[in-house]
């Protein structure tokens, strides 16, 4: 099938384009390039450099599937620019999907995200575990990047046809190794500062829970998805994760893992002080297993040990370009495009 991977250039497309590729599929990338083109360095995918609000019906040619990842994708990034945000990810999503429904585009995925569920609670309620979350759990989002999926999600629901069977994955938070990477992830960021400080700080004794999920079962559950039996998908929703892990242990796993290293690196974790409000929730993968038959492949311990054969333990600049933190590298080019005086923005 010749895929359209929207988002294409980012952490999860860049994993997604490999995987379409090995599973034998034509993807065609199409993405502002926020990151530049070195994610997809070594890919053989067709790229078209495109913004997602200056949708042109002209990239839908010739396609048979579209896996929809572009967009702001992170609560600082959405709250830098609601009105942005809400462009992207919210009408963005709305055009494309109105387009692909007419063109009769059977199969769509949607990249959503656990963060619909979370709820903030106040930081003297942080010893209590949070309720399980699943698929027809009511929702309350309040943040410019939930509130944006939301109504993305109810326009996927609404288009859903006998001709249209979209299917939408609320995403736990990602960890693992991407050729694009997020070192704003809270895996990712443990491993990245054990290398770098060598000591972890765990706020209010890290109580809090997290679903999460590996970068390359998250891609392989949008490949899945392009096969899977229709009846199964259509107009579903399925929540994608391994497990949810409580902060404090996801401080304690990298930690080990480090210490573990030949020769070792002794991680020290210590406690700071919980904000006022804090996020603090579970949900449930048991609907992606049953309907789909979906099992996760690699747990954050594993995915631990891959980042560190894979991440330069020894070039320590490396870790400092903005590139890898979505909130920094929007506001340097933010700041660039206005000296440069230049008439559009990153936004
Ligand atoms: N990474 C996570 O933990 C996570 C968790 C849940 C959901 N998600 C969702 O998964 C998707 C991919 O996330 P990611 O971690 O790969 O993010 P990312 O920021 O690495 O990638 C997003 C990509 O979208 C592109 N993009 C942004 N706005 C665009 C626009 N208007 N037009 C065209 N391209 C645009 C960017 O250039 C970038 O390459 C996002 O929709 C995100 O909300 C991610």
């Amino acid at each position: 099938m010749r895929v359209l991977v929207t988002g294409g250039g980012g952490y999860i497309g860049a994993v997604l384009c490999r995987q379409l590729l090995e599973a034998g599929h034509r993807p065609v990338v199409l993405d502002r390039l926020f990151w530049g083109r070195k994610p997809l360095a070594g890919l053989d995918v067709e790229v078209i450099r495109g913004d997602l609000r200056a949708f042109d019906e002209a990239w839908l040619t010739g396609i048979d599937a579209v896996c929809h990842l572009a967009g702001l994708s992170n609560d600082p990034t959405a709250e830098y620019n609601t009105e942005a945000n809400w462009q992207m990810n919210a009408l963005g999503t709305e055009r494309l999907v109105a387009a692909c429904a007419v063109r009769g585009i059977v199969r769509f995925t949607f990249a959503s995200s656990a963060s619909l569920y979370d709820s903030e609670i106040s930081s003297h309620d942080v010893a209590r575990s949070p309720t399980m979350c699943d698929e027809t759990t009511e929702l309350s989002p309040r943040g410019a990047y939930s509130l944006s999926k939301k109504y993305a999600e109810d326009v996927v629901l609404r288009a859903a046809s006998d001709a249209f069977a979209p299917v939408i994955f609320r995403q736990g938070t990602v960890y693992g190794y991407s050729p694009r990477m997020r070192f704003d992830l809270v895996v990712n960021t443990f491993v990245k500062d054990a290398i770098l400080q060598r000591r972890l700080y765990v706020h209010g004794g890290g109580w809090m829970w997290r679903p999460l999920v590996d970068v390359e079962d998250v891609a392989a559950v949008h490949v899945m998805a392009l096969s899977a039996p229709l009846d199964r998908i259509r107009a579903q929703i399925f929540n994608v994760l391994e497990e949810n892990y409580q902060i404090r242990q996801l401080a304690m796993l990298v930690a080990g893992s480090l210490g573990l290293l030949d020769p070792p690196i002794r991680v020290d974790l210590r406690e700071a002080p919980l904000p006022e409000f804090v996020r603090n929730y579970r949900m449930s993968n048991a609907k992606l297993s049953r309907v789909l038959g979906f099992t996760p492949s690699r747990t954050v311990l594993e995915s631990i040990q891959h980042m560190l054969e894979r991440l330069p333990l020894d070039r320590l600049d490396e870790y400092g370009d903005p590139r890898h933190y979505n909130i920094r590298w929007m506001t340097l080019l933010e700041e660039f495009h206005a000296e440069q005086r230049e008439f559009t923005s990153i936004y």
